[in-house]
């Protein structure tokens, strides 16, 4: 039985809607709702919500925010592996304005006491078939030793090299088989693995041949998927037929959605692409793609990170 095993951050989201996001020394009202989420977390629920067994390994407090993580779980029957820090479970601070657009501080607490130890022994089991799927909100020696024990298995090991301010070094993208920044996390990673300064909001822009390069550069052996918000994404691999695809690099056009809310749209997507890699590995990688990019733009349609995956399962 194909499973995916994620480890990596709960957050208690606090959420404020607002007209506007914030600027230096502003007072703004508007209305505020909590939910679970943390990146490691939601994309947990996503790919259980899209049919996958999933474990979820990660480090909660001894309170509320850590009974509501245990509480989700078993709701959503995903396996958790949790240790206990003595710090309070994590939280995020997230400003959403009248565009969907999000800002995001986060409080990790209980996250940064994420042992490596811990996460090897939760991930013992990991076999050939099945997907690792770690993200950067953990440390990032407890992240590496997720990704270390997906290789030595033979699983697919998905790096989410999310979020943007956190660098990693060489060692820890040449664990990755598929690497999925947004364009921000593209931009940070060219920047300071390849040398190259392009703007983010340029990314999606590039010509493709260009883009392909770019991800070769940074991930020789893998594949990368490039996020691109409501444009959907990029895909680039080393070579095409061992991903089942045609040809080495393709865009994916979105999914049409009434977006409210992006935030967590982009652990939707990782989550769903992990299940679907999973549940149907002899599809070629773009059935996968396609896939991630419908779930994440159901997503988008509902408010709140976590509780906004949909229940839409790999067929
Ligand atoms: O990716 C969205 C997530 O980032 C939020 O749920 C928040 O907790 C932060 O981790
Ligand atoms: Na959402």
């Amino acid at each position: 039985m194909p499973r995916v095993f994620v480890a990596g951050s709960f957050n208690v989201d606090h959420v404020w809607r607002v007209a506007t996001l914030p600027s230096p020394g502003a007072t703004l009202s508007g209305s505020y709702a909590t939910g679970p989420g943390g990146k490691g977390f939601n994309q947990a629920v996503a790919a259980r919500r899209a049919g996958a067994d999933t474990r979820f390994v990660c480090a909660l407090g001894l309170d509320a925010g850590a009974q509501l993580a245990r509480a989700l779980c078993d709701a959503d029957g995903i396996d958790l592996h949790a240790a206990t820090a003595d710090a309070p479970t994590g939280t995020a601070g997230i400003y959403v304005d009248a565009q969907g657009r999000n800002c995001i501080v986060i409080g990790p607490g209980a996250n940064a006491a994420l042992d490596a130890e811990f996460v090897a022994h939760a991930l013992a089991g990991v076999a050939a078939g099945d997907v690792v799927l770690a993200q950067l909100e953990s440390p990032l020696d407890a992240v590496a030793r997720a990704l270390d024990a997906g290789r030595a298995a033979g699983a697919t090991v998905l790096l989410n090299p999310a979020p943007a301010n956190v660098a990693i070094d060489e060692t820890m993208l040449v664990r990755a088989d598929v690497l999925t920044p947004n364009e921000t996390e593209f931009a940070a990673l060219l920047l300071r693995h390849v040398g190259e300064r392009i703007d983010a909001d340029a990314v999606g822009n590039l010509d493709q041949q260009r883009l392909h390069a770019l991800c070769r550069e940074l991930l020789p052996h893998g594949s990368v998927v490039v996020t691109l918000g409501a444009s959907g994404c990029f895909v680039s691999h080393a070579d095409a037929e061992p991903r089942g695809d045609t040809a080495t690099f393709y865009r994916v056009a979105a999914e049409p959605a009434q977006a409210i809310d992006t935030t967590g749209a982009g652990d939707a997507f990782n989550g769903a692409l992990a299940a679907s890699l999973a549940q149907r590995p002899e599809r070629a990688f773009i059935e996968h793609v396609r896939f991630a990019g419908r779930f994440a733009a159901r997503s988008t349609e509902q408010a709140g990170a976590a509780l906004a995956m949909p229940h839409l399962v790999v067929e």
